[in-house]
C-alpha cells in the first residue's frame, strides 16, 4: 500500500500565524506538525509515502524531510496549485499510486491511542474503503457519519448544518484503487471543493465502506483552528512527560519495524543535536 499525505490548503483559520508558514510544519510541542500524520502512515507499515503541498511550501517540506532514506522510506513530492479539496489527492497522485492501493492522512490530523499500531495495520489490504468515526461535539465541523441501530454507516455528509449523529469522519482513509476513478468523477460541493465525503459516499453506495468506530481510548485532534492546535500541544506535552516516551518520533517507528538499523539512529541522534528530540533518542540507547 502507498501512503498519501495531504499538506497544502491555505490554513486562513490560524491567519496570520500562516501567511508565511505552512500550517504543517508549525510545532505541536516539540516537532513539525507533519510528522504526526508521517508516523501515522509508518506505523501502518507504509513506506512509499507522497507528500502534497502548496507550490511555495514544497521546498521548505524537502529541506525537513528529504527523500525519506533516513527512515528507511521513499518520499516523494507533488504540488497542488490550489485548494481545490481533499478528493484532488487521487488526482494529483495517479501516477504515484500506480495499481496500488492506498492510505490518505490529513497533514493536520494527529491521533494517539492504545492499539493503534495493529488497527492500522489490519486496513493496509483493504477491499473498497475503510474509514472512521470518532464520537465529538461539534460534528457540523466535519464530514458526518450516520449509522442505523446496528452501527451500519448509511450516509456521509460534509459538514452538515443539521448532523445526522454526531461521529465525526477523522483525516484517515484506506482505498482500493479504485479511488482514482472515483476521484475523477466527483463534483465541486457547493464550498467549491472536491469532497472526500463524495467518494466515501460512492463506496457506500457500492456497499464497498467499512467505518470503525474510534473508541474512548482514541485521541484524535484536527489542529485547523488556534484553540484545537493549542489543544493538541498541550495533549502531545502532558502525555509525553508523564510517560516519558515520544508520540510521532518518526526514527523510533522506524527502527521499531525494522525500516532502518541502528547507526541511522546514531546519524538521526547527531543530526537533532541537543534537542529535546535528540536527547529522547539518545535515551533509547
Ligand atoms: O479533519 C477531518 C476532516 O477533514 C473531515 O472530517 C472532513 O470530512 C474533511 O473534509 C476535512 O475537513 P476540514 O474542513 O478539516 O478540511 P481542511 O480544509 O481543514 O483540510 C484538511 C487538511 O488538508 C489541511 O491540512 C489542509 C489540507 N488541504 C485541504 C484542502 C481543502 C489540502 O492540502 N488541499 C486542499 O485542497
Amino acid at each position: 500500500m502507498k501512503g498519501i499525505i495531504l499538506a497544502g490548503g491555505s490554513g486562513t483559520r490560524l491567519f496570520p500565524i500562516t501567511i508565511a508558514v505552512s500550517k504543517q510544519l508549525l510545532p505541536v510541542y516539540d516537532k513539525p506538525m507533519i510528522y504526526y500524520p508521517l508516523s501515522v502512515l509508518m506505523l501502518a507499515g507504509i513506506r512509499e509515502i507522497l507528500f502534497i503541498t502548496t507550490p511555495h511550501d514544497q521546498e521548505a517540506f524537502k529541506k525537513l524531510l528529504g527523500n525519506g532514506s533516513h527512515v528507511g522510506c521513499k518520499f516523494e513530492f507533488a504540488v497542488q496549485e490550489q485548494p481545490n479539496g481533499l478528493a484532488e489527492a487521487f488526482i494529483i497522485g495517479e501516477e504515484f499510486i500506480g495499481k496500488e492501493k492506498v492510505a490518505l492522512v490529513l497533514g493536520d490530523n494527529i491521533f494517539y491511542g492504545n492499539g493503534f499500531g495493529s488497527l492500522l495495520r489490519s486496513k493496509v489490504d483493504v477491499n473498497g474503503a475503510a474509514i472512521f468515526a470518532y464520537p465529538v461535539k461539534d460534528p457540523e465541523r466535519y464530514g458526518v457519519v450516520e449509522f442505523d441501530s446496528e452501527y451500519k454507516a448509511i450516509s456521509i455528509e460534509e459538514k452538515p448544518e443539521k448532523p445526522k449523529s454526531k461521529f465525526a469522519v477523522p483525516g484517515l482513509y484506506f482505498y482500493d484503487n479504485s479511488v482514482v476513478e472515483y476521484a475523477k468523477n466527483v463534483k465541486p460541493s457547493d464550498r467549491g471543493e472536491l469532497e472526500i465525503s463524495t467518494i466515501n459516499q460512492m463506496y457506500l453506495d457500492e456497499g464497498n465502506l467499512e467505518v470503525g468506530v474510534m473508541t474512548r481510548g482514541m485521541a484524535w485532534f484536527d489542529t485547523g483552528t488556534v484553540e484545537s492546535l493549542d489543544d493538541a500541544t498541550e495533549f502531545i506535552r502532558v502525555i509525553q512527560n508523564r510517560q516519558s516516551a515520544m508520540i510521532g518520533c518518526i526514527e523510533e517507528v522506524a527502527y521499531i519495524h525494522k525500516f532502518i538499523g541502528f547507526d541511522k539512529i546514531e546519524d538521526a541522534i547527531f543530526k537533532y543535536g541537543k534537542s529535546n528530540y535528540g536527547e529522547y533518542l539518545r535515551s533509547l540507547i
